[in-house]
Formats: C-alpha cells, structure tokens, sequence
C-alpha cells in the first residue's frame, strides 16, 4: 500500500487536501502535531472512501521528533508527500519577541527543510516520488504586515527551486503551490475582498490537479499570477509608500 501523505493535514486545506486524495482512491497517510486530531481524520477517511489511511505525530519544529520520524518512515511506502504547512503568526508581535521571529521563520522555513529533506532522502534512495509544497504569494514581496512569514516562504521558495534542479535528474516532480487569500483560520482575521479570497475545498481540487500534472510552479486562484506580476512591478520607490 503506497500513501500520499499530507503533512499539515489536520489545518483547514490540509483536511480538504486528504479528502480530495482520498476521493482519487489514494491511501492517505495523516501527518500532523495534534495527534487525536490526526487520528479522526484518519478514521473519517476510511469510513468515508475506500481506501487505506494511517496517522503519524510530527511537530516540524520538534528535532528530536524529526529524528524518529525519519526512522520511522523508512518502513512506509510513501509515494509522495503534500506539505500544508504553515504558520502566519504576528508581525507586530515578532517586531519585539524574538520567540515569534524564530517560530514564523522555522515552521515556514527552516524546520520545514527539514522535514522536506527527510522525505528527499528517501524518494532519492526509493527512485520515485513526487512533492506538493504549498508557499504563498507573500514571498513574492515583502509588506509591513507580514514580512516575517513573507520573507520565510520566500526562503522556502528559493530552497524549492534549488531541490526541483536536483530532483529532476531522478524523475521525481516538485510543484510549489503559490497560494492567494484562502478562507481559512488562518485568514479569518482579515478583511479580504469576495473576489479575492478562495474556499479551501476549491484550492484542493486545484492543488490535487496540478500536482497530478507534475506543474513546477503556480499560482492559485490562477488569478494570482496576474495580480503578483502588477505588484512585483511597482517601482521600490512608490511600493515602499503604500499601506499593504
Ligand atoms: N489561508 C490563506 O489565506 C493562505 C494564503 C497563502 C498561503 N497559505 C498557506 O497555506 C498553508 C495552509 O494554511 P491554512 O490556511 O490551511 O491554515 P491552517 O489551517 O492554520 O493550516 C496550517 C497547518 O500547518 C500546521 N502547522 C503549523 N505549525 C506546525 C508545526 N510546528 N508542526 C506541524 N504542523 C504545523 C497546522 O497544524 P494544526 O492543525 O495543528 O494547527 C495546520 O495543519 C500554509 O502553508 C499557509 O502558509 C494560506
């Protein structure tokens, strides 16, 4: 039994994600750092579609627990891995408190490398595999409003770059996943625009179809591409000035 496993499962795309996979006849292996809710969805899952599913405990910023993981997926058979992980935290908070500056950066980047180069290692030594990674619009550009999490999957973003050069040599796809607004916790303090904003479960589909197309990088709603081309445009000297 291959998976697909979906790490960042139990967040509001990762569930849609995991049940759009599931919907497809993939196994579905659950990652997430709340066990219990890991393990519903697990559950859900497979009362819902027929297909197999199992659930594995992984904090990303945990090390120690990386360490193990590591060894405990070389008994799985993994054919590919989804990562919906993320963490928007607070710009303001993260002006003043080192703790958030660094839990933003490691859980959007650094400890997320990590992981990503656990299941690297492994597709490499398997020769076969596919990666998801979802970053987000924000690294396009940095704004006063989150430029800790933008510059975090910026990095990310030119860390997936990199390892797509790598990986292509073996045959094993890697499709970055830039996403806009979706309706989700994460956004749901934010007054956004109906035009501009998603439903999870739409962003899945999307996701689902474009990693099956093996897609390097895009953005999604597609409408992003467009939106992102204008803001990258703007000259250093006006975007500077404007309240984004
Ligand atoms: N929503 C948007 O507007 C938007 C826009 C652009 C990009 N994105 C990106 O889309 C992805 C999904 O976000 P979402 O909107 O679905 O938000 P979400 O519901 O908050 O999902 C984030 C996921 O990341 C997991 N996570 C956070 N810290 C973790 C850690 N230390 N170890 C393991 N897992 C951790 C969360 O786990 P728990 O379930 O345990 O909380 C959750 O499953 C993120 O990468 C986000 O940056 C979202």
């Amino acid at each position: 039994m291959s998976y697909v496993a979906i790490l960042g499962a139990t967040g509001d795309i990762g569930i849609e994600l995991a049940n759009t996979y599931a919907s497809h006849g993939h196994a579905v292996m659950v990652i997430g750092r709340n066990t219990a809710a890991a393990k519903t969805l697990s559950k859900q899952l497979m009362a819902q579609y027929p297909i197999k599913s199992m659930h594995l405990t992984l904090d990303v910023n945990d090390t120690g627990a990386i360490k193990v993981f590591k060894r405990d997926i070389q008994q799985l058979d993994i054919k590919g891995v989804v990562s919906v992980v993320g963490y928007l935290g607070d710009q303001q908070k993260a002006e003043s408190s080192d703790q958030e500056t660094q839990l933003i950066i490691n859980t959007n980047f650094s400890s997320l490398t990590f992981v990503i180069q656990v299941f690297s290692q492994y597709f490499k030594t398997k020769k076969s595999g596919f990666f998801a990674i979802i970053t987000s619009v924000a690294g396009d550009r940095g704004k006063k409003s989150n430029y800790t999490y933008g510059a975090a999957k910026a990095g990310l973003s030119t860390y997936l770059s990199g390892l797509r050069n790598q990986l292509s040599g073996l045959n094993i796809p890697l499709t970055e996943i830039k996403l806009g607004y979706v309706k989700t916790k994460m956004s749901q303090d934010k007054q956004i625009s109906k035009y501009l904003s998603a439903e999870p479960k739409e962003i899945a589909q999307l996701i689902y179809k474009n990693q099956q197309k093996n897609k390097n990088i895009v953005y999604l709603p597609l409408k992003w591409y467009w939106i992102m081309k204008v803001i990258k445009s703007i000259p250093e000297f006006v975007f500077k000035k404007i309240n984004l």
